[in-house]
Order: structure tokens, then sequence, then C-alpha cells
């Protein structure tokens, strides 16, 4: 399935949005099964800003680390 036809699809539409921001985080809308690296699963819902420049220390959230630096220039 394409990219732009899961957003047109209102129910996945409804559950969960994956937006790339420009120079930014994936921002993650809707309800999400989060599993760290030893197999805990969290629920979450809401917005959740997932980091894609490596540079975060929260990881993998945004700390906002990405501000000032050019890797996601590139
Ligand atoms: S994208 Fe924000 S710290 Fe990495």
């Amino acid at each position: 399935m394409k990219a732009t036809n899961i957003f047109k699809n209102k129910n996945i539409m409804e559950q969960t949005k994956i937006a790339i921001l420009d120079k930014g985080p994936y921002l993650v809308q809707g309800k999400i099964t989060l599993v760290n690296k030893e197999g805990v699963s969290e629920e979450k819902e809401g917005n959740i800003a997932l980091c894609r420049c490596g540079l975060s220390v929260n990881k993998p959230f945004c700390d906002g680390a990405h501000k000032g630096s050019d890797v996601l220039d590139r």
C-alpha cells in the first residue's frame, strides 16, 4: 500500500499518523505501542516526537538536539 493511500483510509488515519517534520523529528499522532530494546511495550496516545537525527540523549524521543545541527540537512 502506498503511503498516500494509508492516510486516505479513514480508519487508519483515526488511529495513527506519522509526519516527517522538515529538518526535525518524526511526529507520531494517535495510539501506538512502543516496544523498547528489552522487549517491554508501552502504550502511548497523543503526540510524540521520535528522533531521526541520532543526537537525542533521550532516544527514541526527540529532545531538540537536532536544532542547530546540520545532521538532517544531508
Ligand atoms: S530529531 Fe530531534 S533530537 Fe533528533
